[in-house]
């Protein structure tokens, strides 16, 4: 449609890294284990998605293999290269050859800058489920250091990610988060909402791919990761509920507590309310939910 927004994302990383894995589970709804089954993508993978209602984002997923890799950075320089708006490059902590990745990652990012464009770099430092929890942390700042050291000063943000957790859902949340237009408005629409409903916390979801887009938080929580983790909870049933004859629809979930409403908002967006019990009453939540949907 002539109103929608269209961006190009360039999915770049060395062969095997998991970036078909991260897009298949993100937007086409292939659960981690079944990743195991992806072949390699042979040149470039071209997907076409449409998130909340106007914004398209152009994936292409370039195949990491070394004959590819020299045909973008020549042949195909200009067509790959041009009008980038996000440049998602993930970099495979398992990988044996870490320079050779970094010379590829400076390559790109040479290529992204030459013509001023402003396109901004998010750095997945993948697999992370293979380092042991205790160091994850050392490990991930000590490639973010060096990343961000050979980003020629381009505005890169670098996060953990594994297939087999949230930090998935964490990554890609922010990624959207700069795609999405009008995210300010929204934010301040869903204070309103909070508002109204004296709620602990307002959470917008992408509805396809359960992404965080935006959110509002009257009461803090010391969980710094319940976002994502409810992105992981809930994608996992709908996908559980598409098996099945039956529909996901709403959820509710309440202790002595809190209650947590998912209702669907927009076409394109589900609400999460979360209030605090005692408290207002679930259907106030819903008709608030329903007042704010215009
Ligand atoms: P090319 O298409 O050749 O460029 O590779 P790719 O980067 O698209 O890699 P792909 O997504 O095909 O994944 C390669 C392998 O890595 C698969 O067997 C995945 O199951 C595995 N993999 C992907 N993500 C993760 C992860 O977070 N942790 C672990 N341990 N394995 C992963």
């Amino acid at each position: 449609s002539p109103a929608a927004m269209r961006k190009k994302v360039l999915l770049m990383g060395r062969s095997g890294a998991g970036k078909t894995s991260m897009r298949s589970i993100i937007f086409a709804n292939l659960i981690a284990r079944e990743t195991s089954r992806l072949s390699a993508t042979l040149d470039v993978e071209y997907s076409t998605v449409r998130f909340m209602g106007d914004l398209v984002l152009n994936i292409w997923d370039c195949g990491g293999q070394e004959v590819f890799l020299e045909s973008y950075f020549e042949a195909e320089r200009d067509s790959i290269f041009r009008d980038v708006a996000i440049l998602i490059y993930v970099f495979d902590i398992k990988s044996a050859e870490v320079e050779k990745e970094f010379i590829n990652y400076e390559r790109c990012i040479k290529a992204i800058s030459r013509d001023g464009q402003d396109a901004r770099v998010f750095c997945l430092v993948h697999k992370m489920d293979v380092v042991p929890p205790e160091r994850r942390k050392v490990v991930f700042h000590a490639k973010e250091s060096e990343i961000i050291s050979r980003s020629r000063g381009l505005d890169t943000r670098c996060y953990p990610t594994s297939i087999w957790d949230e930090t998935l859902y964490k990554a890609w949340s922010s990624i959207v988060y700069a795609l999405v237009p009008n995210v300010e408005a929204l934010g301040l629409a869903l204070s309103g909402l909070a508002d109204a409903c004296d709620a602990d916390e307002v959470v917008l979801f992408e509805k396809a791919t359960f992404l965080v887009v935006s959110s509002r938080t009257r009461r803090s929580h010391r969980d710094k990761h319940r976002f994502e983790k409810m992105s992981n909870i809930v994608k996992q049933l709908k996908l559980a509920c598409m098996g099945s004859a039956s529909h996901l629809d709403s959820v509710q979930i309440a202790n002595s507590r809190f209650r947590a409403i998912l209702v669907p908002l927009t076409a394109t967006t589900i609400v999460m309310i979360v209030t605090p019990r005692p408290g207002p009453a679930a259907g106030l939540c819903l008709l608030n939910a329903a007042v704010a949907r215009p």
